[in-house]
């Protein structure tokens, strides 16, 4: 069909389904073992309702916010989705142009199909990016990856062997590509990544408060509340629900309240529509990642899908952000969602 008959995210999933490469169907719609996490992770909004309050001024509404310091016209984010080839032979250059042109963030994974130069150079001069970055058992690899992305060029091609091109596939596609990811990774190494750069570092895959607040504590800017997109532990609980429970525990042990600059968090897992997305920013969130939809959105039509579907989002959070009655994002604070099924732990 044709995008104009595209409503919502849902339907770039649907459609997917239908017309995408089978294998880059499987890898991108998958989770780990009975996938009760990936359901969890959208039935966890399901729980939330909206407080919304009438009778405010909604005549000009922005949805416009700061992530770790950088600007963003929504409060999302593209996540760090593997192995973009899969889907599309332009693979992850598909997000690129469209955050470029609807003013976004792209996380660009450790493990993207297209190489970081082919990313780096289809950015816009003054578009931001994040990295995500998984630890090779060779800190050596990974320094040099950092000194990459701060522009200071070296071989090109020693990077590339910290990502796909270097696998042994005779192990299945998920142990072959991430047999090079550092399993010894700890608390104390912290310190060692921010010798080796100094652009600020968030930590992705938190799932609870004692992790949030030891991230806190060695001064990360800030955290990924995330399961992974049930992709990893399967019962692990949803980013949605554990924000409850971070937001809870700071203000109790540390008096801190979200969100504040010193240190931001971030949640994905689910999000689907704008409410999911305001849910998160009520709660205390800065922004939301989103995955799959946008994989789902370019393997059937490139980059035209991904930007159709964060025009989708741009329309949803003008309606919804008046529908709530904020006129801004920073208007959208706890008393406007009600999580009493939810505070039970
Ligand atoms: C991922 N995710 C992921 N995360 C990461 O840090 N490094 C990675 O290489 C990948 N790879 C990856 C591949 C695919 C196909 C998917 C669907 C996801 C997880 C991703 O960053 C994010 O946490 C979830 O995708 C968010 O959930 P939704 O929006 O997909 O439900």
């Amino acid at each position: 069909p044709p995008l104009s008959e595209i409503l919502n995210l849902h339907d770039f999933e649907a459609i997917g389904r239908l017309t995408m490469p089978e294998k880059a169907w499987a890898y991108y719609s998958s989770a780990s073992d009975d996938e009760i996490t990936n359901r969890e992770n959208h039935a966890a909004f399901h729980r939330i309702w909206f407080r919304p309050r009438i009778l405010r001024d909604v005549t000009n509404v922005d949805w416009s916010t700061t992530i770790i310091g950088h600007a963003s016209t929504m409060p999302i984010y593209i996540s760090a989705t593997a192995l973009g080839k899969l889907g599309h032979p332009e693979g992850e250059l598909n997000l690129t142009r469209a955050a470029a042109k609807h003013g976004i963030i792209q996380m660009i994974p450790t493990l993207s199909s297209c190489s970081f130069d082919e990313i780096v150079d289809a950015a816009q001069p003054d578009q931001v990016q994040f990295f995500q970055l998984y630890v090779n058992k060779d800190r050596a690899i990974t320094k040099r990856i950092d000194m990459r992305m701060a522009f200071d060029a070296e071989d090109p091609h020693e990077i590339g062997k910290s990502g796909s091109d270097k696998v042994d596939r005779s192990r299945g596609a998920a142990k072959a590509i991430t047999g090079f990811i550092d399993p010894g990774l700890k608390w104390a190494d912290i310190s060692w990544f921010k010798s080796i750069t100094r652009m600020p570092l968030i930590l992705k895959g938190v799932q609870t408060w004692e992790d949030a607040l030891e991230a806190y504590d060695q001064n990360l800017a800030g955290i990924v509340l995330s399961n992974h997109g049930g992709r990893q532990l399967d019962f692990a609980r949803s980013g949605i629900e554990v924000l409850v429970e971070v937001v809870e525990k700071f203000k109790e042990k540390r008096g801190i309240t979200f969100p504040n600059d010193r240190f931001q968090l971030l949640v994905d897992g689910g999000v689907r529509r704008a409410t999911d997305v305001l849910k998160a920013i009520a709660l205390g969130a800065t922004a939301v990642g989103i995955g799959r939809p946008f994989l789902y959105a370019f393997s059937t039509y490139g980059v035209d899908g991904v930007d159709h579907a964060l025009q989708i989002l741009q329309d949803e959070f003008e309606m919804n952000l008046r529908l709530l009655g904020a006129g801004t994002i920073k208007d959208v604070v706890p008393d406007m969602v009600d999580v009493s099924n939810i505070r039970s732990h």
